[in-house]
C-alpha cells in the first residue's frame, strides 16, 4: 500500500493537464492480477509510471497491466469491470485502470463498446449520455446508438443490436438504431409514456388497459365483449318468458323478470310483444317453444302441445328482435269442459320477417289418448284437431277455419286471423301481424282461438298458420298451430310443450 501511495505522488507531479476533479480521483493497483485479451500495445519500461504515461497518450487507453519482474507495459482497451470474465490472477503482474483523461466507453468512434451490456458495466452510474458508439460484431466500423436514459439497457439489448434492426425495441426498453451517420437525433421520451396508468388511455371501464411501445391496447374483461372502448357485458344465453302474464293478451312490461340475467337492459315490451336490441354481432342458436292448449277437466289427457323449434341464425349488433311468447289456452268459470287454443311462439326481425315460429297446440274438449291433430305441427301447416285429417288446418300463414256444430275459434297465423263466430265467444285468434290477441274465450295470447262457451268447441291453436277450432264433439279438440323455421341446424319437434307457457331461448354462438 505503501508503495501505491508513492507511486500515486510520482504521476501527479508528471501530469500538468490534471484537473481539480480529477485531483481527488484514486485508482488503486490491484497486485497479482492482469486483465486479459485487450491488450493492444505491449513494450518494455524503465518504470510503472512510464507505462502510465503511455497509456495517457492513446485515447482508447482503459487500463494497464504491469509486470515488475520484466518491468513489461500492456495498454488495454477495456476496463476490468467492463469485462470482468477476463480479469485472471498473474502473481508477476498487477492491474490499474487508467486514471486521467480516459474516454468512456463507447463515447467516441474510435472506442466503440460491444455492447450496451458492455457500457453500463464499464461506467455504472456515470452512464448519463444517450448515445454511444458500438461495433457489436468487431467489424471495425462503430456505428452511433441513441437511447433513452428512462430506459435502461437490459440483457437481451445485445441481440437487437445484433439483429441490425433500424429500430427496435423489447419490452418497455428502447434503443434506435441509427447507420454510421446520423441525422436527426430521436428523443424516444415521450415514445413510451404508459397511458394505462398516465390516465390518457380511452379504456372502457370495463377493459383491461395493455401498454405497448407509443401506444396502448383495450381489451374487455371476462364476460364483456366488444372493441375495448366500448365493453358490453357479454351475452350467452337468456329466456324470454311470458313475463307472468296469462290468457289472451299479452305482457305490458318486462318488470323485473329478466333482473340479473344476460338480457337484462336489452328488452321493452310493445303491445305484448318483446323487442330485443341485440348484444352483439354474431351467431345466435334460437329455440322458440309454442304454448300448450287448453283442456276440459275430465279429459284424459292435457290440451294439445306446442311445437319446438330450433335454429341458428346471424343476427346483428343492436338490430331489434320482435318476440311474441305464446300462452297456454285455458279453460275458464262454468266451462270446465273445454279449452282455448295455445298461442304460437314467433320470433320475427325487423320488417315482419319471420326467423322461428313455434306452432301452439290445440284445446282439448275431451280426449282419452295423444292425439297427433291436437298438438302443433312443424310443417307450415296447421291441423284440423281430432276428427279431420292431420295438415287440413291454415296454410301459408293463415289462421285456421273453424268447422261444424257450435264450433271454437281457428288459431291465428302469421299473416291472418283465425275464423270464429262473428260475435260471442268461439272467436278466431289474431294473427301475429294483427297482435296475436288470443281469441274469446280463453285462446292464449298468439293467436289461440277461443273456445265456444257452454262447454262447446274447443280453439285452434296459433302459429305459423292457425289450427283449426273444433266443432262440438264429445271427444275432440282443436288443431294445433303449423310453425316456421328459417335457421340452420334445425331441431324441430313437434309435441314438445305440455300444458305450459311457451318461450324463447337465445344463446349466443360466436
Ligand atoms: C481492443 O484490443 C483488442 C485486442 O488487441 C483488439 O482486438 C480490438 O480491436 C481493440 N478494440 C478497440 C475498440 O480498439
Ligand atoms: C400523460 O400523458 C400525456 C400525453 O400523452 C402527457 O402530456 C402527460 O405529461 C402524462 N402525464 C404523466 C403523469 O405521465
Ligand atoms: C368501438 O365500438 C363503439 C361502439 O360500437 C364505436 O362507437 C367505436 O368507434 C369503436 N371504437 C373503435 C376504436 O373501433
Ligand atoms: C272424457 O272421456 C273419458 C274417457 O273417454 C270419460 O270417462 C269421461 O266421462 C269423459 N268426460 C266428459 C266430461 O265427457
Ligand atoms: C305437415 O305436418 C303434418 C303433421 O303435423 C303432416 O301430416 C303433413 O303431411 C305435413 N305436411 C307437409 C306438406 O309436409
Ligand atoms: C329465409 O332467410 C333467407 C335469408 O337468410 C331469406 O332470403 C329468405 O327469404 C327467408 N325465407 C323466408 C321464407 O322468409
Amino acid at each position: 500500500m505503501l508503495w501505491i501511495f508513492r507511486y500515486f505522488l510520482v504521476f501527479v507531479s508528471f501530469t500538468n493537464l490534471v484537473t481539480a476533479e480529477d485531483q481527488c480521483r484514486i485508482e488503486i493497483n490491484i497486485r497479482g492480477m492482469a486483465l486479459k485479451g485487450f491488450v493492444f500495445k505491449r513494450m518494455t519500461v524503465a518504470a510503472p509510471h512510464i507505462c502510465d504515461i503511455l497509456c495517457e497518450r492513446e485515447i482508447t487507453c482503459q487500463s494497464y497491466n504491469f509486470n515488475r519482474k520484466e518491468q513489461i507495459c500492456e495498454l488495454n482497451n477495456r476496463t476490468k469491470d467492463a469485462r470482468p470474465e477476463n480479469f485472471r490472477s498473474d502473481p508477476a503482474w498487477f492491474y490499474i485502470r487508467r486514471l486521467n483523461g480516459r474516454a468512456p466507453l463507447g463515447s467516441i468512434p474510435k472506442l466503440p463498446a460491444r455492447s450496451c451490456r458492455e457500457i453500463k458495466a464499464s461506467e455504472g452510474k456515470n452512464t448519463a449520455s444517450n448515445k454511444y458508439w458500438l461495433d457489436p460484431s468487431g467489424t471495425g466500423k462503430a456505428v452511433l446508438v441513441y437511447f433513452s436514459p428512462l430506459y435502461p439497457y437490459v440483457s437481451n439489448f445485445d441481440e437487437n443490436i445484433v439483429n441490425n434492426v433500424k429500430v427496435h425495441y423489447s419490452v418497455n426498453h428502447f434503443f434506435f438504431w441509427i447507420s454510421s451517420k446520423p441525422k436527426s437525433i430521436f428523443t424516444d421520451d415521450t415514445a413510451n409514456i404508459d397511458e394505462c396508468t398516465n390516465g390518457t388511455h380511452k379504456c372502457d371501464m370495463n377493459a383491461d388497459c395493455h401498454n405497448t411501445p407509443g401506444s396502448y391496447k383495450c381489451t374487455c374483461k371476462d364476460g364483456f365483449q366488444g372493441n375495448g372502448t366500448d365493453c358490453t357485458q357479454r351475452f350467452n344465453t337468456a329466456v324470454f318468458t311470458n313475463l307472468g302474464k296469462s290468457d289472451s293478451q299479452g305482457p305490458d312490461s318486462v318488470g323485473s323478470h329478466y333482473t340479473g340475467q344476460d338480457h337484462n337492459g336489452q328488452v321493452t315490451v310493445s303491445s305484448g310483444i318483446q323487442l330485443w336490441n341485440v348484444p352483439h354481432t354474431g351467431e345466435y342458436r334460437i329455440e322458440a317453444v309454442g304454448a300448450s292448449g287448453g283442456y276440459g277437466q275430465n279429459s284424459v289427457i292435457n290440451g294439445g302441445r306446442g311445437a319446438r323449434m330450433i335454429g341458428n341464425f346471424m343476427l346483428t349488433k343492436d338490430e331489434i328482435i320482435s318476440i311474441l311468447v305464446g300462452q297456454k289456452g285455458i279453460r275458464g268459470g262454468v266451462n270446465k269442459n273445454t279449452g282455448g287454443g295455445g298461442g304460437g311462439t314467433f320470433v320475427v326481425r325487423g320488417n315482419n320477417i319471420p326467423l322461428i315460429i313455434a306452432g301452439g297446440g290445440g284445446g282439448i274438449k275431451n280426449m282419452s289418448e295423444q292425439h297427433p291433430g291436437c298438438d302443433a305441427s312443424i310443417n307450415t301447416t296447421g291441423n284440423a284437431g281430432s276428427n279431420s285429417p292431420l295438415g287440413s288446418g291454415g296454410s301459408n300463414g293463415h289462421g285456421g277455419d273453424a268447422n261444424g256444430q257450435s264450433p271454437g275459434g281457428g288459431g291465428g297465423g302469421f299473416y291472418g286471423n283465425g275464423q270464429g263466430a262473428s260475435s260471442g265467444s268461439g272467436r278466431g285468434g289474431k294473427g301475429y301481424l294483427q297482435g296475436g290477441r288470443g281469441g274469446h274465450a280463453r285462446g292464449g295470447f298468439g293467436g289461440g282461438g277461443g273456445f265456444r262457451s257452454g262447454n262447446r268447441g274447443a280453439g285452434g291453436g296459433g302459429g305459423y298458420s292457425g289450427g283449426n277450432g273444433a266443432a262440438d264433439e264429445q271427444f275432440s279438440c282443436g288443431g294445433g298451430g303449423g310453425s316456421f323455421n328459417n335457421g340452420t341446424n334445425q331441431q324441430n319437434e313437434c309435441c314438445f310443450n305440455s300444458n305450459k307457457h311457451g318461450r324463447v331461448i337465445i344463446t349466443f354462438l360466436q
